[in-house]
């Protein structure tokens, strides 16, 4: 990659920040002077019902991440050694730890080339009678066509375990994404639309998946049952883990949500210039912008491009860097990296509309702090990059 010139660094534009004010300050210290900073506390649980409201889904239990909500949904749906779990190559690293954790085999099917979600129409050359679960992700915050996933979930017996980690907020069919599948989890990492640095969330609309969900979530005890006095006193009933969040984050996080709707509007009014103002770039043909279909309502997570090949993403890749604008690639495929070739036999070429994606496209800085006078920037750097000048 070309050394940056010399951009002094109050002129670079990162790729991605959070936005936290004094409101989230306040919201921190408070939680601090009232000595609430437990694992599942008050505060906490306040907000798993405040957003489980929000967003309709039944059941809400914060997690330490994203990460942890997966695991947790792929324990409660009791998988196993011999199993296997299909979910895309294009995905983040910790989707495919959460089968192997479970003992199980990740299976990668392809993605659409419009949408870069799970490919519908490819889903079932990739399900075997092995096939216990599905995790679909909504590529960017933009709903990936979950009723097909469903249908053919309902038609093979198999589970649809929602990655929402990119999508909350953001509606299909004017419905709330994570409330689709029979689980799922969202993110409340620092690049995330809202964070509290380090979080997640599960998600059911089940009770009787729930009720597995509480018992793992709290060290495999009955401890929530003892908290809504349903039990006298707690005690070890299975298999469980920690997958509580402290006071102190969900304090932070009852704040990002409160903000939802400026930060969602701030990334839209972004979104919506760059869209604007690169259309002449693919009107020539030299690069291609997200599609969003009708049925979906974004939350604006990520903006990218793609570009005509590989070489060419990485020269603009480079020279955007150069000129101190963070630009960004994505997920660099699962099936192909390391070990899903030496411990999964997968290879080069077996999913080639992945690998495609992976090589040619390219993320612009997005969030909600970029000033008019910073997108300005990126769209004349990316009109004079893309064409050489
Ligand atoms: C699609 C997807 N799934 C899962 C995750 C994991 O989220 P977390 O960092 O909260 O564990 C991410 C985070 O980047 C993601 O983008």
């Amino acid at each position: 990659m070309s050394k940056r010139a010399d951009i002094p660094e109050s002129k670079v534009i990162p790729f991605s920040a959070p936005s936290l004010g004094e409101d989230e300050v306040r919201a921190v210290a408070e939680a601090l002077r009232s000595g609430a900073v437990g694992g599942d506390g008050p505060l906490g649980k306040a907000l798993a019902l405040r957003m489980g409201e929000r967003f309709g889904i039944r059941h809400v239990l914060l997690t330490p991440s994203a990460t942890h909500a997966l695991e947790l949904a792929l324990q409660v749906a009791d998988i196993g050694p011999d199993d296997e779990v299909v979910l895309p190559s294009f995905t983040f690293v910790s989707v495919a730890n959460a089968v192997l954790r479970r003992g199980a085999r990740p299976v990668f099917a392809e993605i659409s080339d419009a949408t870069l979600d799970l490919d519908p129409d490819r889903l079932e050359e990739v399900v075997t009678p092995r096939t216990r679960a599905v995790i679909p992700a909504h590529y960017g915050g933009v709903g990936a066509p979950m009723e097909r996933y469903q249908e053919i979930a309902g038609r093979q017996g198999i589970r649809v375990i929602e990655d929402a980690a990119q999508g909350l907020g953001a509606r299909r069919g004017g419905r709330w994404l994570g409330g689709f599948g029979d689980m799922a989890g969202f993110s409340f990492h620092e690049t995330k639309n809202l964070t509290c640095g380090e979080g997640g969330a599960f998600l059911t609309q089940r009770d009787d998946l729930f009720k597995r969900a509480e018992v793992i979530y709290e060290k495999g005890t009955n401890r929530s049952q003892f908290f809504r006095g349903e039990v006298d006193k707690y005690t070890w009933i299975g298999p469980g883990g920690s997958y509580v969040l402290s006071d102190i984050l969900a304090a932070l996080l009852g704040v990002q949500l409160d903000r939802m709707e400026a930060l969602h509007a701030a990334r839209r009014r972004v979104f919506e210039r760059y869209q604007a103002g690169l259309s002449d770039l693919a009107r020539e043909g030299k690069l291609q912008l997200p599609v969003i279909p009708d049925v979906c309502e974004p939350n604006w997570h990520v903006f990218y491009v793609r570009l005509p090949s590989g070489e060419e993403r990485d020269r603009v890749l480079a020279e955007m860097r150069r000129r101190g604008i963070m630009c960004t690639f994505h997920f660099v495929p699962l099936h192909s990296s390391p070990f899903g070739s030496a411990q999964l036999g997968y290879r080069e070429g077996d999913l080639p509309v992945t690998e495609a994606v992976s090589r040619t496209l390219l993320r612009l800085p997005l969030h909600a702090g970029l000033t008019d006078e910073d997108v300005s920037r990126v769209i004349e750097a990316m009109g004079e990059v893309v064409r050489g000048r």
